[in-house]
């Protein structure tokens, strides 16, 4: 089976997760399922970001020790992954000795080979960003907290790489997208790239992984971060498993941390000289009035409201398809709800109960026999471009895709009559509604990475659980079962 090695950002422990967080977590798991779906081994990699100022400054706030607020907001995350059906296949803390030995292991390593040195620094650094900043970025005003400091710190020789990491980008072995986010990393790039100050001392961090060359220091968190994609797969550790994961297939990221994973992670790689992952993409933001959704604005939806409201497959479902992947999206309930009516409720649900009802009452509650090869719904089926849309990353439009395959068995419904055709032919009736269940079977299949329980309820109700992608696998004479409405209306 082939791999797919899918990761999401590992998120910070500062404060609650909020639907920013749940909307990268959904996508990597609903795409883990489609490559599951498709026949591949996925390997799903999430978890948390623990070390750093912002972190040992929300445990400070709390009155706790750093790692006691990190234990106590990681059910946090864990607890809310679980709600929402997320089916990773490892989660990682960046506490963990599993990870904090492999930073540790790779910074000798740097070291050694004259990639890492000693220079005194001094610059505007950004509290939010946990990161040296230009002066340019500075006026742009856009950095939040900052303050000038001026320290010895060890740096990382990423300038030396930049030649070859432009090389990359420009002929996509590192593929970046979409494409405006490539051109902006090359854009970034056509500056001189300066190196990477990789250190705190203690004395202003104390939260960190300790440099294994110089106790007075600690590792800058991103330089520690970064590198949960290959410590938490056996990077220097499990070669058998390291080399049969990596490189990744995709590390899907939000905007906001685009240069760290194109340029800073990379450039890492290439000094270890390791592959560099295959693609990056980095997706748009979630705003509720026009606004970024984040902690520091407040304004923040809690994805576990709306779960307890409208349940969570209905939530997966409008998160993944309301936003077009790389672009921003805008939340509201009243979004929210036209769209679970319109396309959940009326052309979904409502088309279940028509079929199973008709065949319930017509045809003793078995799946009829059909002597029909082909039919529009066969050949609608057909069109469906499931992997090549998949391998573009096109969530939004296989969904898009797969709602139009569902409509189109409504038209066909409306076409064809069955209800009226039971009492001139019921051979053809039953061939009708054969082919109308065999397509409910099959949209239920291909939606089910998106709404892995409500689908499972629809096969439940054709009475089979068949899950094979090839038209005319749904057996006659198989029990149907008449349920509630899988979707009942929001009104
Ligand atoms: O940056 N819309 O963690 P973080 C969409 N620890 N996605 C959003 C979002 C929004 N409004 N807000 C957050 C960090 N996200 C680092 C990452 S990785 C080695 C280290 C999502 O807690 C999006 O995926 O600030 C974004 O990139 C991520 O949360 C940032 O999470
Ligand atoms: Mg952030």
């Amino acid at each position: 089976m082939e791999k797919y090695y899918i990761t999401t950002p590992i998120y910070y422990v500062n404060d609650k997760p909020h639907i920013g967080h749940a909307y990268t977590t959904i996508l990597a798991d609903t795409i883990s399922r489609f490559r599951a779906l498709i026949g591949e081994k996925p390997t799903f990699l999430t978890g948390l970001d623990e070390h750093g100022l912002k972190v040992q400054q929300a445990a400070e706030k709390n009155g706790k020790a750093p790692q006691d607020h990190c234990d106590l907001m990681a059910p946090a995350f864990i607890d809310l992954w679980k709600k929402l059906k997320i089916n990773y296949s490892d989660f990682i803390r960046t506490t963990e000795h599993r990870h904090t030995k492999i930073v540790q292991k790779i910074l000798k390593k740097v070291h050694e080979s004259g990639d890492i040195y000693m220079d005194e620094y001094e610059g505007w650094y950004s509290i939010s960003e946990e990161r040296f900043i230009t002066e340019k970025e500075l006026n742009s005003g856009q950095f939040g907290q900052v303050k000038q400091i001026k320290e010895k710190n060890y740096f990382f020789r990423m300038s030396k790489y930049q030649t070859t990491l432009v090389d990359k980008i420009e002929n996509d072995e590192l593929l970046i997208q979409p494409k405006s986010r490539k051109n902006e990393v090359l854009g970034f790039l056509k500056n001189e790239l300066s190196d990477l100050c990789i250190s705190r001392p203690k004395s202003r961090l104390e939260w960190g992984i300790e440099l294994p060359f110089d106790d007075n220091y600690v590792t800058y968190v991103w330089f520690d971060a970064l590198i949960n994609y290959i410590s938490a797969i056996g990077a220097y550790s499990n070669d058998e498993q390291f080399s049969s994961l990596w490189p990744a297939d995709v590390h899907l990221i939000g905007k906001d941390i685009l240069t760290t994973h194109s340029v800073y992670w990379p450039t890492m790689l290439l000094s270890l000289g390791l592959p560099l992952p295959q693609r990056i993409f980095a997706h748009g933001w979630w705003l509720t009035d026009e606004q970024k959704m984040s902690k520091s604005l407040g304004n923040v939806v809690s994805p576990l409201m709306l779960i307890d409201d409208f349940g969570v497959d209905s939530v997966r479902y409008y998160l993944m398809s309301e936003m077009v992947l790389g672009m921003d999206a805008t939340f509201s309930s009243e979004s929210f709800e036209k769209k679970y009516n319109s396309d959940l409720a009326n052309d979904f649900g409502n088309l279940v109960s028509r079929v199973s009802t008709l065949i319930k009452n017509n045809f003793d509650e078995k799946i009829p026999e059909s002597s029909l090869a082909e039919s529009d719904l066969s050949t609608n089926f057909q069109k469906i471009a499931l992997k090549e849309q998949l391998d573009n990353l096109e969530i939004d439009r296989v969904i898009n895709d797969i709602m139009t395959f569902i409509r189109s068995i409504n038209v066909f419904m409306e076409q064809n009559e069955p209800w009226k055709l039971v009492k001139s032919d019921k051979g053809q009736a039953g061939n009708i509604l054969y082919h109308c269940a065999e397509s409910l079977r099959l949209a239920a299949v291909m939606l089910s990475p998106v709404m892995p329980s409500k689908t499972k309820d629809i096969l439940d109700i054709l009475g089979t659980n068949d899950v094979e992608l090839v038209w005319g696998k749904l057996e006659s004479g198989s029990k149907i079962s008449i349920s509630k409405p899988i979707f009942p209306r929001i009104s």
